[in-house]
Parts: C-alpha cells; structure tokens; sequence
C-alpha cells in the first residue's frame, strides 16, 4: 500500500516537472480498449462459453485444467485454489465461471478493491456452499489485512475473527466450508509471494493464436445472428490483437458499418472500410499504440524510457499503458522491455514509416544541446 501511495505522489511531482509534454488529443479510440468491460459486453454475457468445449483456443491451458477438474471430481474434492494470470479480455473472468460449471459448483464473484474490511470476506466465505468457486478479481489489490485472512481461510478453511476490543480482544477460529479460490490478475508481479504460494494451480494466458481467433469471431457471430464472410473474418481475426473481447467489440462495430453500408453481410469490404475508420492498422494497432511507439521514437529517440515516464507522456494511467497496451507491443515485436525501460525495435520505424536516419538526427541535435565533457 505504502509503496501505491509513493507512486501516486511521485507520479504527481512527475506530472508537474512534465508540463512542457503535450499528451495527444483524448480521441483516442477508446471503443476497443479492453482494459475494461463495457457495458456491451456486461449485457452480452451469451458470448461467454459456459463449458471448456465452448473456451476455444488456450490449449495446453484447458488440457492441464480438464485433468485437474476430472481428478477433483473423482475424489469428491474441491479444486485447489487456482491463479489466472494475463492482460484484459483474454478470458480470466471467463474461465473462472467455465471452471464452476465444470465442477457443478456455485460460482461467486467479488474483485479486491470490494473487499475493504475483513467482514466483507467473511460475509461471503461463511455462506458459501461446499466447494464453491469464488473468484477474485485484480487480486493484486487485496488490503494486506484481507489478505492476511485469506491465507489461512485458503489453507485450513478457517477464519481467524477477532472479537472484543483492547486488552480483553481475542481471536477465534470459525470453520468455513472447503471452496476453491480463483484469483486474476493482470500484473502477477505484483502479488504477494505468500499468496502466490498458497494457489495450487497457475494459468497464464496467452495472445490467442490467429485460428482461434477466427473460431472465436465466427462463434460469436453465431449467437448475435450477424452474417460474415469467411475472408472478412480472417481480417477481422488478424486485427483484434490476440484478444477476444476486443475481437467481439470489433465485430459489432463491423456490423454498424455493414448496416450503414447497406451490406447484408459483414464482407472484407466492410471491415477493411470499418478497420480504418476506426484507425486501427494492419498489425491490429490503434491510434494509441501508434502514439505510443511515435512518442518513444521522437521524444525519448527509441528509448530507453521508463513506464511512469512515457504514461504521463502519452497521457495514459501508467496502469493502462502497462496492461493493455505494452503486453501487445511487446508480443508483436515492435518493442522491448529492458532494465532501463522501454525500447521500440527496428520493426516499429518500418511499421511507422520513419526511417531510422531519424534518430541520428536527433542524436546529433542531443549532441549539441548537451555536450559531453
Ligand atoms: N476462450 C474463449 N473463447 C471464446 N470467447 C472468449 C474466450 N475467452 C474470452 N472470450 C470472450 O471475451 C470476453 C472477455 O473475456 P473475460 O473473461 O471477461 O476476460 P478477462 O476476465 O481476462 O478480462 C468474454 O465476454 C467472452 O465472450
Ligand atoms: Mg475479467
């Protein structure tokens, strides 16, 4: 907590000492940020797969996960606590559920910052049915005393309650029934070794792969009753960064633009038209991410510069441009993570257009601003 705080006040000196930094206009197109569900995606919640044979793609993920569900079951156990690692709408909140219907279990959910005081856990832990999945969202973001809680109700189904105040305080176990904790996050760096060590199982998600993101697309299209051509989802499949959420945005947005364009079907055509006025490039990249790397180039001349640095730059939460943004960056190669910071790679200047003559150049102008001794 103690070290959020120092962040947040660095962040704000930083802000301050960054005024000369124009960030760039706020249009950016926020309509496929899948930093967070919108409310589209809330009310759509028939575009979740319910079962693992409906979560497509994740393979190696799924067959692991089908072996630990069937020996749970056979043992008439609950599974052990499970921990989803991966950036925004690639299916964490999904899967949890899948994981419940899997089992014939409850499901419940609640996400950290709701849980602000030891009685909001314990409100949920001492009602929950027998091997119930409770799912915990952003688990990076418990408060240390929930977590505290946490660990002892994950390794002896107990809580620990103190009742009483001062002198006369005392702690008193309560039994709770055996559950099956599921947590997510988007940052596992940021959890706690205890807790890490108290999840039997770790899931990390990847980008899907190009042919589950067509599967994805044309089930999806499926159930919103929309018609699209094969090629124009592939395109549509090669444009929605590995992630299914942003490719389910997109597929509704190609659907306007078909409507508008008095197409009965979503065809390549309409998603090559729609792809562009929604600025999205051929590497599934959005004005932002472009800005992004733009940035990176002309102001830090390729880097290396640090996360809070160029958040304030580009004008983004730095948790924001370190989720969602950078994870798919940095997989399509256009930059690197280093000690020092972030680097954009030669691919960015290709994909941007800007030759690389353009750094020397500035390297150059740095040289007589600032001479070396
Ligand atoms: N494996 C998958 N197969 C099909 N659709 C998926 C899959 N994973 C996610 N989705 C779709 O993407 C959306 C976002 O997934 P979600 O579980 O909310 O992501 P996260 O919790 O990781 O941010 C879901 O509403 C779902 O429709
Ligand atoms: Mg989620």
């Amino acid at each position: 907590m103690d070290k959020a705080e120092k962040e947040k006040t660095g962040k704000n000196t930083k802000r301050k000492n960054a005024e000369t930094i124009q960030p760039p206009d706020e249009t950016h197109a926020g309509v496929l940020h899948a930093d967070t569900p919108l409310e589209e995606d809330e009310r759509d919640g028939s575009l979740r797969p319910q079962n693992l044979k409906e979560f497509l793609g994740q393979k190696v993920l799924k067959e692991n996960l089908a072996v630990f569900i069937t020996a749970a079951k056979e043992r008439k156990e609950s599974l052990d606590h499970l921990f989803l690692i991966g950036p925004p709408g690639l299916g964490k909140t999904t899967l949890a559920q899948v994981v419940a219907h899997e089992l014939g279990v409850d499901f419940k959910v609640t996400s950290a910052p709701a849980l602000d005081k030891p009685k909001d856990l314990a409100g949920i832990l001492t009602t929950v049915s027998e091997k119930t999945v409770f799912f915990i969202d952003e688990i990076h973001r418990l408060k240390p005393t929930i977590e505290e809680m946490l660990y002892i109700a994950m390794e002896d189904y107990e809580l620990d309650w103190i009742i009483g105040q001062g002198p006369s305080a005392r702690t008193i176990r309560i039994p709770i029934p055996p559950f099956t904790l599921v947590g997510a996050t988007t940052k596992a760096g940021n959890v706690s070794s205890p807790l890490v060590s108290r999840f039997g199982i770790s899931l990390r998600f990847s980008f899907y792969e190009q042919k589950d993101m067509e599967a994805i697309i044309k089930r999806s299209a499926g159930i919103l009753n929309i018609a699209i051509e094969t090629d124009a989802a592939t395109f549509l499949a090669k444009s929605s960064r590995g992630t299914p959420r942003v490719a389910n945005r997109l597929l509704r947005r190609m659907r306007d633009f078909a409507q508008i364009l008095r197409s009965k079907s979503i065809t390549l055509k309409v998603v090559e038209e729609g792809l562009k006025r929604l600025e999205i490039d051929n590497l599934g990249l959005e004005r932002y991410d472009r800005e992004i790397l733009r940035i990176i180039i002309e102001r830090y001349q390729g880097g290396p510069v640090g996360a809070e640095t160029l958040a304030i730059s580009v004008g983004e939460a730095v948790d924001t441009l370190e989720d969602y943004y950078e994870p798919y960056l940095i997989q399509t190669g256009l930059i690197q993570r280093t000690p020092r910071g972030r680097m954009v790679t030669p691919l960015a200047y290709q994909h941007l257009n800007i030759p690389s003559m353009f750094i020397q150049g500035n390297n150059e102008n740095k040289g007589l601003l600032f001479q070396s001794p």
